[in-house]
């Protein structure tokens, strides 16, 4: 049998042999090792080490019972109170399991004309695999020098084979990001010769302005937004599209019948949680915090790191090698080791201010 370590490897080198060959991965198979084991600190996967928070706990429980019952009436009333909270019709929204169900419709609806995706390089790649497999190329542009989204490069990358342009601002995994008007009218220029998709997973921790307002208006154009992030509620799984009428009625016929992958406990869930600003307020400022700290560290060990809005932060390991995460991860730490720019790179995700205290002494005890 397997011993934990070993089959975790082997989970992992799977998915990467699956992704090489055009199978979409097991995300939950990267993400090792269990979230069950005690004392692991997580800082691979960018979750809310602070959520659900308690009255969305509370509001899961509640409708625990309910289980029994299809959301019939749960599903439209959390939609009405998206709708109203980004002050558009629910005509404009679709339901999903995760951002990621919305990112997986998007690509299959394009995938009729094959054809390829501009995205960035690097950017959220998890999709990568999936949209292989529906016989669609990436064509990945690289970053700009200061390591943000080259939305020139991008915009000229399109050529007449190209079906979509994914693009995620803030992007994971540099955590840096492009203004918005520059952004908007990237992505007006790029409907006009495809479909865009644009990515919102990190915007509330920057408090960007979101580009749903062009969304509902232009039937190119895809927000896909997630309740993973900053709401902590990445287990329930769920989020949602905000498009025009039209592209939504196209992205729900790909679904058995629309919005169906949300649980009575999820819709519970995102409805409370969507009320609880006050705990994504809480969030964003303890991660702010937390960067500081990291920052700080990275600063004192000398260590270059990529300034983020979002919840995680890119530093640099050329110095200390790429066995880095291996050392960190024997102190139960767990961070994405990435090569990138022609160098080694770490990308750790904000924990709690604690479980950050013992990340910056750990790398301290290491770098
Ligand atoms: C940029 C980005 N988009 C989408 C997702 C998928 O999130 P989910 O399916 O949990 O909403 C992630 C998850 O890490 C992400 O970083």
């Amino acid at each position: 049998m397997l011993q934990p370590n070993s089959r975790r490897n082997w989970l992992k080198n799977s998915a990467a042999v699956l992704a090489g060959i055009g199978i979409a991965p097991n995300l939950w198979a990267i993400d090792y090792p269990s979230k069950n084991s005690a004392g692991i600190i997580l800082l691979n996967s960018n979750e809310n080490a602070y959520g659900p928070s308690a009255a969305t706990q509370r509001a899961m429980a509640d409708a625990l019972s309910n289980s029994n019952r299809y959301p019939d009436d749960q599903i439209p009333a959390l939609k009405k109170q998206l709708a109203d909270f980004w002050d558009v019709g629910t005509e404009h929204i679709l339901m999903g399991a995760g951002s990621s169900e919305i990112l997986g419709l998007t690509f299959l609806m394009v995938s009729g004309t094959k054809g390829n995706i501009i995205s960035a390089e690097p950017s959220y790649r998890v999709w990568n695999g999936q949209a292989e497999s529906f016989g669609l190329k990436v064509n990945r542009v690289p970053l700009s020098n200061k390591k943000m989204l080259d939305l020139g490069a991008m915009l000229s990358a399109i050529d007449e084979h190209t079906t979509l342009v994914y693009v995620c601002n803030p992007n994971n995994p540099t955590g840096t990001f492009v203004d918005d008007a520059p952004l908007r009218n990237f992505v007006e220029q790029c409907s006009k010769k495809c479909m865009v998709l644009v990515d919102e997973a990190y915007t509330e921790f920057a408090e960007l302005p979101s580009l749903k307002d062009i969304a509902i208006k232009n039937p190119n154009v895809v927000v896909a937004k997630t309740f993973s992030k900053i709401y902590g509620l990445a287990g329930a799984r769920i989020g949602y599209a905000i498009a025009h009428p039209d592209t939504i009625k196209r992205l729900s016929s790909l679904q058995p019948c629309p919005d169906v992958s949300i649980s009575m406990v999820t819709a519970a869930a995102a409805s409370a949680a969507l009320k609880d600003q006050d705990f994504v307020k809480d969030c964003r400022n303890k991660t702010m915090q937390t960067k500081e700290m990291c920052y700080k560290t990275f600063s004192e060990l000398q260590l270059e790191s990529i300034p983020s809005v979002t919840s995680f932060v890119m530093f640099n390991i050329d110095k200390i090698g790429a066995g880095f995460s291996k050392q960190l991860q024997e102190k139960n730490i767990m961070v994405q080791y990435r090569e990138h720019f022609g160098g080694k790179w770490c990308r750790v995700s904000m924990g709690t201010i604690e479980e950050m205290q013992q990340f910056c002494s750990a790398l301290k005890s290491i770098g």
